[in-house]
């Protein structure tokens, strides 16, 4: 079935921030191909040289080295942009529950100085990154924008702090804002590594290596998994948007079904097993659950739809099978 078209832009000039990230280096990438000049604002806290390195020698792209936590790097940044995506933040709810001070600093103060650099740069559009965990406690299945519970990490207060900062900018300065939801995003080039991996690559690497992957708790747990290229598609239907109704909201980012632990590991073991049959022998852990994680997360992608014509291509299935090639391909 045909896509609903939307419009990249082209020969714009885009900040964005977190650039050498896994999203981040995935927009750089494709809002480079359509002829537009991308300044990556990254300090590599999690991004890495590689993700960026073959944009390095287009003389369309400038790599700016330097923290959001700095104000006057944020306004050099933004000066001359015509739109902002802000990705750069400390991700993982893990990673906040042990430092949260840090995890304020950058996602709370860092995103303040993005948008007070976007307002005094007089972008067109700051379009962020904004999070699933923000639902936090509610129950309600799908997730609907407007009926949020209370957070249930740092992470998840840092990235409703930034709606609200969102939403009081427009409201106080005029700034046109987007924010929007990620629901568990996977895709190339995130990173496998670490201790706060995301479960996908991680799961993806430990099978390739024949090594058991572990599941907090039963694997019942359960989440909307958004194939990069959906979350490409909302950054440039949310950069692009004509219609005011549009603006200065938030917008769920997902594809609207949910797959539970379990069935991703047998998904990623079928997918895996074309390059390596002997990844369907390796067998499962089960640990506890972790503190901080909802058991269950869905999304509503009405909104989206009817708001910005979001039309999402890659479900589970696709989005895995193109994940799984990459990384063979890749680690
Ligand atoms: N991946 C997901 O499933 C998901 C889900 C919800 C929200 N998000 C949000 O999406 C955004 C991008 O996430 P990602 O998955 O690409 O993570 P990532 O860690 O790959 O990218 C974040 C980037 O921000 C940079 N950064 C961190 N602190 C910085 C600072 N102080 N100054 C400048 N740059 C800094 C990092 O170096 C990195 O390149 C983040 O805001 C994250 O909170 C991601």
């Amino acid at each position: 079935m045909k896509q609903k078209p939307f419009t990249l832009p082209s020969k714009k000039t885009i900040l964005v921030t977190g650039g050498a990230g896994f999203i981040g280096s995935n927009l750089c990438e494709v809002l480079l191909k359509n002829d537009n000049s991308v300044r990556c604002l990254d300090n590599f806290a999690t991004g890495k040289v590689s993700n960026i390195e073959p944009l390095l020698d287009d003389s369309n792209f400038e790599l700016i080295e330097g923290d959001i936590r700095d104000l006057t790097t944020c306004i050099n940044a933004a000066s001359s942009t015509d739109f902002i995506l802000h990705q750069a933040a400390l991700g993982s709810v893990p990673r906040s529950i042990k430092d949260p001070i840090t995890s304020n600093e950058v996602n709370i103060s860092g995103f303040l100085n993005m948008l007070t650099a976007a307002k005094e740069a007089g972008v067109k559009r700051f379009v962020y990154a904004a999070s699933s965990s923000t639902y936090g406690d509610s129950k309600e299945m799908p997730k609907i924008e407007d009926r949020i519970g209370k957070p249930l990490s740092p992470y998840a207060v840092t990235k409703y702090v930034n709606e609200l900062y969102a939403d009081v900018f427009n409201k106080t300065y005029g700034l046109n804002t987007i924010g929007l939801r990620y629901f568990n995003v996977f895709g190339r080039k995130q990173d496998p590594n670490g201790a706060y991996a995301a479960v996908i690559p991680k799961f993806v690497m430990q099978l390739m290596r024949h090594e058991s992957p572990t599941i907090n708790g039963d694997g019942s747990f359960s989440r909307d998994f958004t194939y990069i290229d959906n979350v490409i598609e909302m950054n440039i239907r949310a950069m692009m948007s004509e219609d005011k109704n549009a603006l200065n909201t938030v917008y769920n980012v997902a594809f609207g079904e949910r797959t539970n632990l379990n069935q991703l590991v047998d998904l990623l073991k079928q997918y895996l097993s074309k390059f390596d049959e002997n990844i369907l022998n390796v067998e499962v852990k089960h640990g506890p659950n972790r503190l901080g994680d909802v058991p269950h997360s869905l999304a509503s992608i009405e909104k989206a739809k009817r708001l910005l014509g979001y039309d999402p291509r890659f479900d589970i299935n696709q989005g895995l099978k193109n994940a799984v090639d990459w990384y063979w391909n890749n680690l």
